[in-house]
């Protein structure tokens, strides 16, 4: 492109201080965002401008990549990865190991302050595995806060591994939508956001909706419309909206969607609302 489109001005600090001072944000780091784009460096921001940060990582792709490598194929049943031992080792590898590292490392290098935890941190995440023909992949039945709590108290931002234990100890997966969800709903959150590869979520015609409630968002579920990776975040989504806030799904790759979200919302992605 050249340059047709206005660049987004980079706010200072002081100004985002009435936007985010003392909310508490759930942002949900999509498969494919972070890595190219300015999404992590803009955290800072939001951490300087006094908001309580929550960031939840997936990693999808790059599992998928790594389950590759070991010549295992990957299958998904609802938009949720089939997950045996062998590919529950690569989760948990690729997830705590890989991905929250990195996204802890390039905060820092930006400017912010971050912490890495894993839902089996102080058991945070607890869940169990019901759905045979999804193998170890969890439900979470419930989530510990003091460990997110004591991070955010101390100032840092909390970045979050989603993986879960059992009562037992052992280990599942659990979809990273689904894990700032309940994050979500669990802290009470001001704002839950979805920074994913596409402007939110598009109707029949493939039109990107502005607005939907979760009813609506359902019933494009029930049409096949909504299919796969986007179906956990409308449940996550109406799971968080339960306790109130605000939810929205948007592209996270374009150029500086986390400041365009707080100071152009009404612009992109869609905004889910309360029935
Ligand atoms: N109605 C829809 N509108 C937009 N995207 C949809 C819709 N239904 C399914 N999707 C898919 O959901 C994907 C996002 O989910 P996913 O691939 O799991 O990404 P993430 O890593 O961000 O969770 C989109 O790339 C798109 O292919
Ligand atoms: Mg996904």
């Amino acid at each position: 492109m050249t340059g047709t489109r206005a660049r987004t001005p980079i706010p200072n600090p002081e100004d985002l201080i009435p936007i985010v001072g003392g909310q508490t944000l759930v942002l949900k780091l999509g498969g494919s965002v972070g890595r190219e784009d300015t999404l992590l460096d803009d955290l800072a921001l939001l951490q300087h401008g006094g908001a309580r940060v929550v960031l939840v990582h997936g990693g999808g792709p790059l599992i998928t990549a790594w389950l590759g490598r070991i010549g295992k194929e990957t299958h998904f049943v609802r938009g949720l990865r089939y997950t045996d031992e062998d590919t529950l080792d690569v989760v948990r590898m690729v997830l705590s190991g890989l991905v929250n590292g990195e996204v802890v490392a390039r905060i820092g290098a930006s400017g912010g302050r971050a912490v890495g935890l894993s839902g089996s941190d102080d058991g945070m995440l607890q869940a169990v595995a019901r759905d045979s023909e999804l193998g170890l992949v969890g439900e979470v039945t419930s989530v510990h806060l003091a460990p997110v709590e004591c991070v955010l108290d101390a100032g840092y931002i909390a970045v979050i591994a989603p993986v879960a234990v059992t009562e037992e100890g052992s280990f599942v997966n659990v979809n990273a939508d689904t894990v700032a969800g309940e994050l979500a709903a669990a802290l009470g959150a001001d704002r839950l956001v979805f920074f994913t590869d596409v402007d939110g979520i598009a109707d029949g015609a493939g039109e990107p909706q502005r607005r939907l409630s979760t009813r609506q968002a359902q019933r494009l579920i029930a049409d096949g419309i909504i299919t796969g990776g986007m179906i956990p975040k409308v449940d996550a989504a109406s799971h968080a909206l339960s306790r109130g806030g605000e939810v929205r799904i948007l592209d996270g790759r374009r150029p500086h969607a986390l400041v365009d979200v707080l100071l152009r919302p009404t612009t992109i992605g869609t905004v889910l609302a309360r029935d």
